[in-house]
């Protein structure tokens, strides 16, 4: 190796192939269990499994060597020229909610794979190692858990433990699926995914916007300074059931009317924290027996909060398991289960990478900006083991978790070359 001035890196060097990485994008996208232009790939199941074989294939063509750790996180490096130097990583996640876009998580990984095809164009040797790595599972689908992947490399001992009792809906554990899918081979070897600190000198995660600003005021690049902090509840209520027509009003303990009233409770609370950045969402509501004739005598329902202020975050929680408890004692139902799956704080991007970026897109000529993100990533979890940063594009109409989920190839291209001169940058220090 050489020493290389990345200043010999300017734009022109860096050329993005920009069909090539769409094509990939379009066929990605057919691993999924619903018709396009919805993406459905759910972790462990056999599209994931194909997806990952097609991301370790796109790896291998980059000259990446691949390796996968116990739970599927993949990762492919290119060897830097001083390789005992801590590397720099990049990546997201593949895996998609059901009836989702095929941007989400995806721009992050493919986009990675084609920042290093760009640098190799371009001449370019880096000093530190650069490893590309796709994370199991950042959507909690399948288990749950979110980012349980990047969760897990940044040493979450709960959810290690947790991980041991984890079933899906069908009554699969997570090591069971795990192993279906060529995992988690040797038992309780979970540890070894952990990362320690210091592992990665940095970590850039490319990704859509997934809101409206970039697009509305016509930015090219959006700089992620912060990303706020999600929490997610699981709530289960009993009641008596019975007979729709047979058993009258005032006889009933109807537990589907107790999660009711709990879901618009869940939007009062996170309307009087009196801030715009508090959000809650009831994206799951079962009933059970889920019969037109059975008054529900179990309801099922799973709740998320966001903020980028944590304390307010917390106190909604707190306000929504007061409502539990108060509205099981007014039906007369049995609040069964109140479980806080993850409550976890926002995390801060570091100030040099920040820097690195700012002046990538500066290089390149790109218009951007600082924001907040208000989605989770694996970077919110990466950020504890490594100095983190984020890189945003814009995407139509902001949308995304549904099929009309779109990034131009030009958006896309230009978030690549940003990646892969920040990248270089970072990979030089
Ligand atoms: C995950 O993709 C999330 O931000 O909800
Ligand atoms: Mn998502
Ligand atoms: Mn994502
Ligand atoms: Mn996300």
């Amino acid at each position: 190796g050489y020493p290389f001035d990345e200043t010999q890196l300017h734009s022109q060097a860096l050329i993005v192939d920009g069909e090539n990485l769409q094509k990939q994008i379009d066929e990605l996208a057919t691993f999924s269990d619903t018709p396009v232009p919805s993406v459905t790939r759910v972790l462990y199941t056999e599209n994931d499994v194909i997806a990952r074989r097609y991301i370790k294939m796109l790896m291998g063509l980059a000259g990446l060597s691949v390796r996968e750790d116990a739970v599927g996180n993949i990762f492919g490096r290119w060897e830097g020229y001083e390789p005992n130097l801590a590397p720099v990583a990049s990546g997201s996640h593949i895996d998609a909610i059901p009836y989702s876009g095929k941007y989400d998580g995806v721009v992050g990984v493919l986009g990675a794979i084609e920042s290093i095809n760009t640098l190799r164009r371009s001449g370019f040797k880096p000093r530190r190692s650069l490893d590309i790595i796709m994370f199991t599972s950042e959507e909690p689908t399948r288990f749950g858990i979110s980012c349980l992947g990047s969760r897990l490399m940044a040493g979450s001992e709960i959810l290690l433990k947790a991980l041991e009792t984890t079933v899906d809906n069908q009554n699969i554990s997570f090591v069971d699926a795990a192993r279906s899918a060529g995992y988690a081979q040797e038992k309780n070897d979970l540890t070894s995914v952990f990362l320690k600190k210091g592992s990665y000198a940095a970590f850039v995660e490319l990704h859509i916007e997934q809101g409206p600003i970039l697009e509305d005021e016509g930015i090219s690049i959006g700089i992620v300074t912060a990303i706020a902090a999600p929490a997610s509840i699981k709530v289960d209520f009993e009641g008596g059931g019975g007979h729709a027509g047979a058993v009258l009003m005032p006889y009933r303990n109807d537990a589907g009317l107790a999660a009711a009233q709990l879901a618009l409770a869940v939007e009062k609370h996170v309307l009087e924290s009196g801030s715009i950045d508090t959000v809650g969402t009831v994206g799951i509501l079962d009933l059970h027996p889920g019969a037109i004739n059975s008054i529900p005598s179990k309801s099922h329902l799973e709740i998320d909060t966001r903020d980028i202020d944590e304390e307010r975050r917390n106190k909604v929680i707190k306000k929504v398991h007061d409502s539990a408890e108060s509205i099981a004692k007014a039906r007369g139902v049995r609040l069964a289960e109140f479980n806080i799956i993850n409550q976890d704080p926002p995390a801060i991007s570091d100030d040099s990478i920040v820097k690195a970026m700012i002046s990538a897109s500066e290089e390149l000529n790109l218009s951007h900006k600082l924001m907040i993100s208000r989605a989770y990533h694996d970077s919110l979890f990466m950020a504890r083991v490594s100095p983190m940063g984020m890189i945003f594009i814009p995407c139509f109409k902001g949308y995304s978790h549904k099929p009309e989920e779109h990034a131009s190839v030009q958006d896309i291209s230009n978030g690549v070359r940003v990646l892969a001169l920040t990248l270089a940058k970072l990979s030089q220090k």
